[in-house]
C-alpha cells in the first residue's frame, strides 16, 4: 500500500503555497523547504529567470515549484500571480509575503518622499495586495499568511527610517489582518528576522565603506554571535504553515537574541551601522 504524505514525513504534502521573492535569499530557502515537504509552490520575482531553480525542484521534488514573473509593486501582476496559482493548482493554502528590499544607508535630510513611497509600495502595499487577492481562496482552505517582517520594525535601526517604517507597518498589519480573518479560520502571522546572511546582506555590505567591519557588526548584533541562515527562516515559516495551528497574529522573532541585553548605543558617526 502506498504511504501517505505524513507517513513519508512530509509536513506540507499536496498543499499549495505562494512565495513572493522566491528566487533568492530567504524566499528561495522557503521555496526549497516547502517543495521538500511535498508542497506545490508558485514563486515569483520581478525579473529573474528562475529556470535553473525550477528544473532543480522538478528533479528533487517531491512537491513542485513553478516560477511566475511578477513585480509585487504592480497590482495587475499580483492579480495574475494568484490567477495562475488557481489555474495551475485550484487552491491556495499558504501565502508567504517575502519580496522586499532594504536600501543602503539613508539619512532623513537626503531622503525624498518619492523614495519612501516607492519602498512602501514594495515592502508594505505589495504584501497588502497579495493578501487581498489570495484571501478569497485562503478562506476556502482555512489557510494562512506569513509576512516576512523585520526585527528593526520593533527596535529601530540607524539611517533606515523608511525601511523601519515599512516593517513596523507589516508587523502591525499582520495583527489587524489576523483579527479580521479569524472568522474564516485563516491564520495570519509574521516572522521578524534579525541579521540573516542573504544576497541582500552581501550586496549591502559590499557597497559599504568597510564591508568586513559591517559584517562583523552584523554578527555581533546577535547573542548567538552569528547571523541567521535563510534555511532557519524557512524552518520557521514551515512551522507556522504546517504545525502552528494555534498561532495567529504572532510575530515570531528569529533573531539569535539580537533584541536582548544592553549594548553600546552611543552614536558615533564613525561607527559603521548594521543591517537587520
Ligand atoms: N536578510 C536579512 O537580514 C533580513 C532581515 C530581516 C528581514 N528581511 C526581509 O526578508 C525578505 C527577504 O530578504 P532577503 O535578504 O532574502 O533579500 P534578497 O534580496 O536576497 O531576496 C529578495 C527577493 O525578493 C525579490 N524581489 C525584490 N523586489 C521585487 C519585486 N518588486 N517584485 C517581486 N520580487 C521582488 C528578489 O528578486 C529576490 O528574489 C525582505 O522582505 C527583507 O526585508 C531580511
Amino acid at each position: 500500500m502506498a504511504l501517505s504524505g505524513s507517513e513519508m514525513g512530509l509536513r506540507y504534502h499536496n498543499r499549495v503555497a505562494v512565495v513572493t521573492g522566491g528566487t533568492k535569499g530567504i524566499g528561495e530557502a522557503i521555496v526549497r523547504l516547502f517543495v521538500k515537504n511535498g508542497a506545490n509552490v508558485i514563486f515569483c520575482s520581478k525579473e529573474e529567470n528562475a529556470g535553473d531553480l525550477e528544473k532543480e525542484l522538478l528533479e528533487s521534488g517531491p512537491g513542485t515549484g513553478t516560477y511566475v514573473s511578477c513585480d509585487v509593486t504592480k497590482e495587475d501582476e499580483i492579480r495574475r500571480l494568484i490567477d495562475v496559482t488557481m489555474k495551475t493548482h485550484g487552491r491556495v493554502d499558504c501565502l508567504i509575503n517575502n519580496a522586499g528590499w532594504h536600501p543602503p544607508e539613508q539619512r532623513i535630510d537626503d531622503t525624498h518622499a518619492e523614495e519612501f513611497l516607492d519602498l512602501l509600495k514594495l515592502n508594505l502595499i505589495g504584501y497588502f495586495l497579495t493578501a487581498k487577492y489570495a484571501l478569497p481562496h485562503l478562506r476556502k482552505t482555512q489557510g494562512n499568511i506569513i509576512n516576512i517582517s523585520s526585527l528593526v520594525g520593533i527596535i529601530g535601526q540607524k539611517h533606515a527610517i523608511p525601511y523601519v517604517a515599512t516593517k513596523g507597518a507589516v508587523t502591525a498589519m499582520t495583527k489587524a489582518m489576523a483579527v479580521d480573518e479569524s472568522q474564516y479560520n485563516v491564520r495570519v502571522n509574521s516572522i521578524s528576522p534579525g541579521n540573516i546572511w542573504t544576497p541582500l546582506w552581501d550586496e549591502l555590505s559590499s557597497h559599504s565603506a568597510n564591508p568586513e567591519a559591517m559584517i562583523l557588526g552584523g554578527k555581533d548584533a546577535q547573542l548567538l554571535g552569528r547571523m541567521g541562515t535563510a534555511e532557519e527562516c524557512a524552518k520557521a515559516a514551515l512551522y507556522l504553515a504546517a504545525e502552528g495551528t494555534f498561532c495567529t497574529g504572532i510575530d515570531l522573532l528569529l533573531t539569535g537574541g539580537a533584541e536582548l541585553n544592553y549594548a553600546n548605543k552611543n552614536q558615533q558617526e564613525t561607527r559603521s551601522s548594521i543591517y537587520h
